[in-house]
């Protein structure tokens, strides 16, 4: 009996990178399509390494290909080469900033990815997808925690692309129905695989907190800006969900087991959890931390002093997000176990093992 295979697209990407692991590791044999365009052939080896070397899976296989998902041709020769049995969709640009300078970009990435990979899955009779959303599409919460059922609205080019492609998913799944399609909404990915040979590396200047901690720490950066001190929450600063990126990237295997329960191939014998057709899951923890809880944790549990700065608010923040979580453990068995002095240890390692000439500018 052969384990199932899943095609990963952004497979070398912060979030990509640590599913790849966590399906290996749950006994999946995996497929990863990347353009490079957001990491390099570096991130393909870190992987390769950590399975063979450190985790010592051998008896299940990741393939890489270098290929764009707007490339149909290039997919469909990689469908035609393996037995695909899902895809998980992380492919596309994701810089909230950026996506106002470059609307057409965002665009054309990861509505054109995805409208491009969803032909060429159909075509290949390739019926269950896991999409990456984020909760940027909930907007500004009308009530927290926020649950799934919660109203969306788009305040970015990039946070138009992930409601875009949810309708379009959801649209999709309408007219076929024999589909499974997974909306996964993540809060704040941070942190890095334990073995710190796997993480997060942004191209220039992190626009994200945890990235911008570390190189702090590091000396690569001078010091952290803290953006706003006057919010309405209990210490001032703003309030977010952050996830461990291992908690969600288990997360995704616990939607792909669900999803693919009922094939013949399937690696655990008697999946608990079966979903079927067009699911939504807040991907969280279902707790809220706030900025300056997350800065006081890194300083106590990597003993590194943390030079920050009180500065004016971030245009466009919100000041508390953090997800209702229930849903996913009711329906995938999932929930996020590992807590801020993890993500915190975590990311701090991950730091540690790189070199200053991997910052990109
Ligand atoms: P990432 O940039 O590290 O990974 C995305 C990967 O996709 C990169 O390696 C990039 O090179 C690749 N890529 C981009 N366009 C491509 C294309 N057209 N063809 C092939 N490969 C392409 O980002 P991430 O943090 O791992 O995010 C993964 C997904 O999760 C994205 O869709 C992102 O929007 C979503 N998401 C991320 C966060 C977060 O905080 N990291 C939060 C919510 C949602
Ligand atoms: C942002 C995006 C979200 C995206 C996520 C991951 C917005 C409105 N949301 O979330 O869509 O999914 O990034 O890419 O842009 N902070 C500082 N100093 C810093 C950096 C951040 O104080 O140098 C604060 C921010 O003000 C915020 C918190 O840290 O309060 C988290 O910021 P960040 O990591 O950028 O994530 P979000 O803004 O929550």
């Amino acid at each position: 009996m052969n384990a199932p295979t899943l095609l990963v697209t952004g497979a070398a990407g912060f979030i990509g990178s640590h599913t790849v692991i966590e399906l290996l590791t749950a006994g999946f044999q995996v497929v990863g399509v990347d353009n490079f365009s957001n990491s390099d052939a570096k991130a393909v080896d870190r992987i390769q390494a950590l399975k063979t070397e450190v985790l010592d899976l051998r008896g299940v296989n990741f393939k890489f290909y270098k290929a764009d998902v707007r490339d149909a041709k290039a997919l469909e020769e990689i469908f035609k080469t393996h037995v695909v049995h899902g895809v998980i969709h992380f492919a596309g640009l994701k810089a909230v900033g950026e996506s106002f300078e470059h609307p057409l970009a965002y665009w054309e990435n990861n509505v054109g990815g995805t409208m491009s990979l969803l032909k060429v899955m159909q075509e290949q009779n390739v019926k269950n997808l896991v999409f990456s959303s984020s909760a940027t599409v909930y907007g500004i919460p009308e009530s927290l925690p926020i649950k799934e059922e919660a109203s969306t609205h788009a305040f970015s080019p990039y946070g138009q692309t992930k409601l875009v492609c949810e309708h379009l998913l959801e649209d999709f799944a309408k007219a076929n129905k024999d589909w499974n399609i997974s909306l996964l909404r993540y809060f704040n990915p941070v942190g890095a695989h334990e073995s710190g040979l796997i993480g997060e590396l942004p191209n220039g200047v992190p626009n994200n907190l945890m990235p911008y901690v570390t190189q702090v720490a590091a000396g690569w950066r001078d010091q952290l800006s803290i953006f706003g001190s006057d919010y309405d929450t209990p210490d001032g600063t703003c309030i977010r969900d952050f996830i461990h990126v291992v908690d969600l990237a288990s997360g995704h295997v616990a939607a792909v087991q669900a999803m693919l329960s009922n094939l013949e191939t399937h690696p655990l014998n008697a999946p608990k959890f079966s979903i079927n057709g067009l699911n939504i899951f807040n991907f969280g923890t279902g707790y809220g931390v706030s900025v300056k809880e997350l800065v006081e944790t890194f300083e106590s549990v990597t003993g590194q002093k943390l030079k920050h700065a009180f500065v004016e608010r971030r245009q466009g923040d919100v000041p508390a997000v953090f997800a209702d979580a229930r849903k996913a453990k009711e329906f995938l068995g999932w929930e996020a176990k590992k807590g801020v002095d993890q993500m915190c240890s975590d990311a701090w390692k991950w730091q540690l093992n790189l070199k200053q000439t991997e910052v990109k500018a």
